[in-house]
C-alpha cells in the first residue's frame, strides 16, 4: 500500500494562496490543499429556501424542463469540447465496439432497481440505463473536472487536481486512524460508473484488489471494455448490484469509496449506502465519500442560470444538500468522521469502522 506518496506538486499549481489553507499533517502524510468555503451552510438555491422552491417550480413545468435539459447537456458538451475532449469520437468508439457482449456477461438479471434509479437523469430520458449515457460518461466526467478547475490548462491537469487531493485525503485518514493495524488490501468502489474512480484507486493502491460496483450494467460494460482495451495488470472486478444491498460478504473490504454517487441519490438511499458500507468493511476499515460540498464558495455563488440548469438534471440535489452526511455516518456506526474541501467544489468525508465492530 502506498502509504507515503505525496500528491504531485504540479497537481495544484494555480490555487492562489489567499484562496486556500493548508491542513497540518504528519511528515508521512500527503499535503491536501483546502479550497475556500463560502459563508453559508449550503447554497441558497438548495434545500427548502424560497429561491430553491422557485427553481423547483420552474423545473416542474414540463415544456421549460425540456428546454433546460437540452441547455444543460449543451453546457457539459461545450465545456468538454472547448477543453479538447473529443466527446463525439469517444462516444462513437464505444457505440461501435463489441461492448454489447460484455453487457450480457456482467448484467445481473435478478437485480431489482430502486425506484429512484428509474427517473430521467442527467438529461437522459432513461437515466443511467442507456447506451448513450454509458458511451458519454467518461467524457462527461472529464468535463466536470474541467468545470471544477476552470484555470487548469488541460483536462489531465484538471483531473489530477480533483482526484489527487481526494486520494490523499483517503490515504491520510487511513494512515492516521488505521495505518499501523490495517493495510488496504481490498477496495470496494460503490457507484463506479464506467470505472474512472476505480482506476484511480487501483493506481493509488497498486497492491490492493479493487471491486467496482454499479447499478448500471451499461456503465459496467464500458468499464470492462476499457479495461480489456488497456490490458490492465491488476484487473478490477465489476459487480452489477445495488450499493445498498451488495450481496458481498460482511467484513471483506478495508476501503469503501463512493465518489460522486450521493448527490444522485435520495437521502434514504445515502443512509442505506452508509449502512451497507459499514457492513462490508473490516474493523478499522475506512469509508470515503467525495461529492459536491454544500460549503463550497464556488457552488454557493453559482449564477442563477447555472444552478437552475444543474438542478434540472439532478433530481435529488436538494435532499443531498439537506442531509447531514457526517451525522448519517456516525449513525451508521462510523467513528473519526472528518470532512475536508478537497477542491473548490467538492468535499471528501472520511470515517473509520471501530476496531471492536461485532
Ligand atoms: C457520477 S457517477 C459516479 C462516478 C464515478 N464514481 C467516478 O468518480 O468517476 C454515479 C454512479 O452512481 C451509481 N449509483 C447510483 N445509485 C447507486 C446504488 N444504489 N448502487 C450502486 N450504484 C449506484 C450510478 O449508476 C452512477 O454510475
Amino acid at each position: 500500500m502506498a502509504l507515503c506518496a505525496r500528491a504531485p506538486a504540479a497537481a495544484f499549481p494555480k490555487l492562489r494562496e489567499g484562496s486556500r489553507r493548508r491542513t497540518r499533517c504528519r511528515a508521512s502524510e500527503a499535503a491536501v490543499p483546502v479550497a475556500e468555503e463560502g459563508r453559508l451552510e449550503r447554497p441558497r438555491w438548495s434545500g427548502e429556501t424560497p429561491l430553491s422552491k422557485i427553481v423547483g417550480a420552474l423545473i416542474s413545468f414540463k415544456p421549460l424542463y425540456n428546454l433546460m435539459k437540452v441547455a444543460s447537456r449543451q453546457v457539459i458538451i461545450s465545456t468538454a469540447e472547448k477543453a479538447n475532449v473529443p466527446w463525439r469520437v469517444m462516444s462513437k468508439e464505444i457505440l461501435e465496439s463489441d461492448v454489447y457482449q460484455l453487457f450480457d456477461e456482467l448484467r445481473n438479471p435478478n437485480l431489482v432497481y430502486p425506484d429512484y434509479y428509474l427517473n430521467p437523469f442527467h438529461a437522459y430520458e432513461e437515466g443511467n440505463l442507456s447506451w448513450l449515457a454509458a458511451s458519454e460518461a467518461e467524457a462527461a466526467t472529464m468535463s466536470i473536472a474541467k468545470r471544477a478547475i476552470p484555470d487548469a490548462s488541460s483536462i489531465e491537469e484538471a483531473s489530477q487536481r480533483v482526484r489527487g487531493p481526494w486520494l490523499s485525503a483517503i490515504e491520510n485518514h487511513h494512515l492516521k486512524y488505521s495505518g499501523n493495524k490495517c493495510e488496504i488490501k481490498d477496495i470496494l468502489d460503490i457507484g463506479c460508473s464506467v470505472g474512472v474512480s476505480s482506476r484511480f484507486l487501483a493506481e493509488k493502491f497498486p497492491s490492493a484488489s479493487v471491486v467496482g460496483l454499479d447499478l448500471s450494467p451499461y456503465f459496467l460494460a464500458v468499464a470492462e471494455y476499457r479495461q480489456r482495451k488497456e490490458g490492465r495488470k491488476n484487473q478490477i472486478r465489476w459487480v452489477h448490484a445495488n450499493g445498498e444491498a451488495t450481496g458481498l460478504p460482511a467484513k471483506s473490504f478495508d476501503l469503501v469509496s463512493l465518489a460522486y454517487v450521493c448527490h444522485e441519490c435520495p437521502a434514504r438511499a445515502i443512509v442505506g449506502l452508509a449502512k451497507e458500507a459499514f457492513r462490508v468493511l473490516r474493523p478499522r476499515g475506512t469509508i470515503a465519500i467525495t461529492d459536491n460540498s454544500p460549503k463550497s464558495k464556488v457552488l454557493q455563488e453559482l449564477s442563477p442560470v447555472l444552478f437552475t440548469l444543474l438542478k434540472s438534471t439532478e433530481p435529488f440535489l436538494d435532499e443531498y444538500y439537506l442531509l447531514d452526511l457526517e451525522e448519517a455516518l456516525r449513525s451508521a456506526g462510523f467513528a473519526n468522521v472528518t470532512a475536508i474541501l478537497t477542491d473548490p467544489r467538492h468535499r471528501t468525508v472520511t470515517a473509520t469502522v471501530p476496531f471492536d465492530k461485532i
